[in-house]
C-alpha cells in the first residue's frame, strides 16, 4: 500500500474506533474544567477550543468551567497588590476580589468564548452572578497548621472565598437547548449580592452533579494524578484516594480536584477524569479512544477501567 492509502486507512480506523463513543455520548452533557495552568500556549488553547466545538457538532453538550489562578496572580503583581495564601487558598479582600472578577469574568472568560467562537462554535460566557445561578456561601477555613498543642484549631477569615451552596440550572439548560456552549467563570453570589471567588474545580463538580452529566473532565497541568514516583495512576477509588491524601502524595491544587471528582461520581456522574491539558487534543483522546488518558476516578473499587 502507498503512504496515502495507509493514511486513509488510519483515518478510517480512528473514526471506527470513535463510533461506539459517539453513539454512547450523543445528547449527553460533559462538563469540562479548563485549568488556568493548562492554558499554556496558543496552540493548546486552539486545540482545546476545537475539541469543544467538535463535541457540540457531534451532538454532545459540553459545558466549560474555567480557572485562572496564574492570570489573577499576574494582574495583582502588575497592580502591586500583595496577597497571601493560607493552605493553598488566596486570602481575598475586597480589592483583590475586584481583580478576581475582572480577570475571571472579563479577561479569561471572554478569551475562551472568543477562542470557541473563532473555531466555529457559539459560546456564551457567564459568571455565577448572571441569573443568580451560582449561590455561594462564605468558606470558613480551619487552619491545617494549628494543632491541639496550640490550644485547638483556628478558624481563619480568608475574605471573599466561597463555596457552592446551590446551583440554579435554568440558565444552563436554556443555553444548552439553544445550542450555545456555556463558559462559566467560578464566581458566586450570596443572598446579599456579595461576590465570592470559588475554586473552579468545585464549581465544575457541582455543575456536573446538578446537570446529571455523563462525565466530568478536569484538564490540568500534570499527566493526571501522580504517585510518589511521579508515575500516572490510571484508576482510583475512594479508599485509594484517602490513602494518598493521608500520606501527602495528593496535596495543594490536586486536593479540591480529587475531592470534587469523588463527590461527582458519588452523586451519579458516570465518570470523572483528571487529564493533561498540555497534550494537544487531550479531550478527544479521552472521550473517543479506547485507552483514554490520565486518571479515572470511580466510586467503586471494581470499576477502575477506562472509558466507562
Ligand atoms: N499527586 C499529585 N499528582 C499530580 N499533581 C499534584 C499532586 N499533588 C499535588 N499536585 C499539584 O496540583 C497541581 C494542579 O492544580 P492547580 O490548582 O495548580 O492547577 P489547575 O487547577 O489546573 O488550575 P487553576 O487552579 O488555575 O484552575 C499540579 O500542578 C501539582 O503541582
Ligand atoms: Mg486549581
Amino acid at each position: 500500500m502507498t503512504d496515502s492509502n495507509n493514511n486513509k486507512s488510519d483515518i478510517a480506523h480512528i473514526l471506527t474506533e470513535a463510533l461506539p463513543y459517539l453513539q454512547r455520548f450523543a445528547s449527553k452533557t460533559i462538563v469540562v474544567k479548563y485549568g488556568g495552568n493548562a492554558m499554556e500556549s496558543e496552540e493548546l488553547q486552539n486545540s482545546f477550543a476545537r475539541d469543544i466545538v467538535l463535541l457540540k457538532a457531534v451532538g454532545i453538550n459540553p459545558v466549560v468551567v474555567h480557572g485562572g489562578g496564574p492570570q489573577i496572580g499576574e494582574l495583582l503583581e502588575r497592580l502591586n497588590i500583595k496577597t497571601r495564601f493560607v493552605d493553598g487558598m488566596r486570602v481575598t479582600d475586597s480589592e483583590t476580589m475586584d481583580v478576581v472578577q475582572m480577570v475571571l469574568g472579563g479577561l479569561v472568560n471572554k478569551e475562551i468564548v472568543s477562542l470557541i467562537n473563532k473555531n466555529g462554535g457559539r459560546a456564551i460566557g457567564i459568571t455565577g452572578k448572571d441569573g443568580d445561578f451560582i449561590w455561594a456561601q462564605k468558606l470558613h477555613k480551619i487552619s491545617d497548621s494549628d494543632t491541639a498543642s496550640a490550644g485547638g484549631r483556628e478558624i481563619i477569615d480568608i475574605g471573599h472565598v466561597g463555596e457552592v451552596k446551590a446551583i440554579n440550572t435554568d440558565i444552563l439548560t436554556m443555553l444548552e437547548k439553544s445550542d450555545f456552549i456555556p463558559v462559566i467563570a467560578p464566581i458566586g453570589v450570596d443572598d446579599h449580592g456579595k461576590s465570592y471567588n470559588i475554586n473552579a474545580d468545585l464549581v465544575a463538580g457541582k455543575v456536573a452533579e446538578v446537570l446529571h452529566a455523563e462525565k466530568l473532565i478536569l484538564l490540568t497541568n500534570t499527566r493526571g494524578v501522580l504517585d510518589d514516583n511521579g508515575k500516572t495512576i490510571t484508576g482510583l477509588n475512594v479508599e485509594q484516594v484517602n490513602e494518598l491524601i493521608k500520606d501527602g502524595t495528593i496535596h495543594g491544587g490536586m486536593l479540591p480536584k480529587i475531592q470534587c471528582a469523588l463527590d461527582a461520581v458519588r452523586s451519579g456522574v458516570n465518570a470523572a477524569h483528571i487529564i493533561d491539558g498540555r497534550v494537544i487534543h487531550a479531550l478527544l483522546l479521552e472521550i473517543f479512544t479506547e485507552q483514554g488518558v490520565g486518571t479515572l476516578i470511580s466510586s467503586t473499587p471494581s470499576s477502575s477501567t477506562r472509558n466507562t
